[in-house]
């Protein structure tokens, strides 16, 4: 076995009211998977980068690997303007160390700051934390490489046209370019979309397989953020992009959590420098051989005066501290209400399995217990 670096975690202040990072969360912390150079994530950060230096000159965009994951709530939300009420903020979908302090959801957390210290053309690429349902494509804790570019007035001016349209122009260009880039001669469409901190905004869908793919958001950045880091006159572009997205389809990755395994039968089939643009002659992922999966379903009653206290998300959480990453699938299966009691039930399907190797029914049963128990303290749901 590889040994992996262990996350230090005892400089976070835990124990807090508004604490809801478990320690499952604040044990990822640390890995930094997307600096291992022979890791999927490392490796398709280090060719989008490859990507950056060949179209902009070599050096051109600064990257930054190193940036803190838990930042203020202020750098991840107001400073990238997200409205007091926007649902990221609240503590079902975000990870809180306590009320002012979130572990980063995007890595637009920093462009205020990056743009402030003086950078213009950046790339920052760093571990991401949301709280969400679980299957084999959401993991709690992801990836994201953010680029920003800032444009000087005379480029503009020079080009005899509106600023915005030129940022436009520059970044679905680029993006494009991007997108062959990793996936070779593919499809690509632009879709409108919205983000609090560019406008217009756009995300970029490639035709892979006989389906429409999401593969990043971007837009022109709002002046807002360009005039509080000093830079009014100025104008820019943004994206954002999740390397697990473009990792599990580019090497045939079939669940998330593979890239946490330290299992030398994952590890050993990525290296430096493997990656084709769209696979074409570059060994993907062979899967090896999955070990059954164990099922179980619970069913209970939401709490009576305060059913809306009972999220999936939550629960998720719960079943997560207990499991770890035994866990594959948290799915719901069934939901009535009984008029009566004034009572809802949800039956939940809980799927369990390694990757690494066989469980035993006793371990499956004992963590199905602790997750009873804990959805009763902690949830306060009834059991059926
Ligand atoms: N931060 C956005 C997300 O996580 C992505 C994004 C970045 C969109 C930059 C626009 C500009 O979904």
């Amino acid at each position: 076995h590889l040994s992996l670096p262990r996350p230090n975690t005892t400089d976070v202040i835990t124990g807090d009211a508004d604490n809801n990072v478990t320690d499952h969360i604040f044990e990822k912390m640390g890995y930094a998977l997307h600096k291992r150079p022979d890791h999927p994530l490392g490796i398709i950060k280090a060719v989008i980068g490859d990507y950056f230096d060949e179209k902009f000159g070599k050096g051109e965009f600064a990257t930054f690997d190193d940036m803190y994951p838990i930042v203020t709530a202020h750098a991840n939300f107001d400073s990238v303007l997200v409205p007091p009420d926007h649902v990221s903020r609240s503590a079902n979908d975000t990870y809180y160390v306590n009320k002012d302090t979130v572990l980063r959801c995007h890595t637009s957390a920093h462009q205020a700051e990056m743009l402030k210290d003086g950078a213009r053309k950046f790339l920052v690429t760093g571990d991401v934390y949301r709280r969400d349902s679980i299957d084999a494509t959401h993991f709690p804790v992801f990836h994201q490489m953010e680029g920003v570019r800032v444009f000087e007035p005379k480029e503009w001016e020079d080009a005899g046209v509106d600023a915005v349209d030129l940022a436009s122009a520059e970044l679905k260009e680029t993006l494009e370019g991007l997108a062959t880039h990793l996936f070779g001669d593919v499809e690509t469409r632009w879709v409108d979309a919205y983000f609090p901190f560019t406008e217009p905004s756009y995300e970029l869908e490639i035709f892979f397989k006989g389906e429409w793919l999401e593969v990043l958001g971007c837009g022109v950045m709002e002046m807002k953020i360009l005039e509080d880091a000093g830079l009014g006159d100025k104008r820019a572009w943004a994206f954002g992009l999740g390397l697990e997205r473009l990792a599990m389809v580019l090497f045939d990755v079939p669940d998330i959590r593979l890239f946490w395994s330290d299992d030398k039968r994952f590890t050993k089939q990525f290296k430096e420098g493997m990656f084709r643009a769209g696979g074409v002659g570059m060994q993907k992922f062979k899967p090896y051989s999955k070990y059954p999966p164990c099922l179980k379903d619970v069913s209970f009653w939401l709490p009576k005066e305060n059913p809306e206290s009972f999220t999936e998300n939550n629960l998720c959480e719960v079943v997560r501290d207990v499991a770890g990453s035994l866990v594959e699938e948290v799915k719901l299966i069934d939901e009535f209400e009984n008029k009566k009691k004034g009572l809802t039930s949800n039956c939940f399907r809980i799927t369990y399995r390694s990757m690494e190797r066989s469980l035993t029914d006793e371990e499956i049963n004992a963590l199905q217990d602790k997750v009873r128990e804990d959805m009763v303290a902690k949830l306060g749901v009834e059991l059926r």
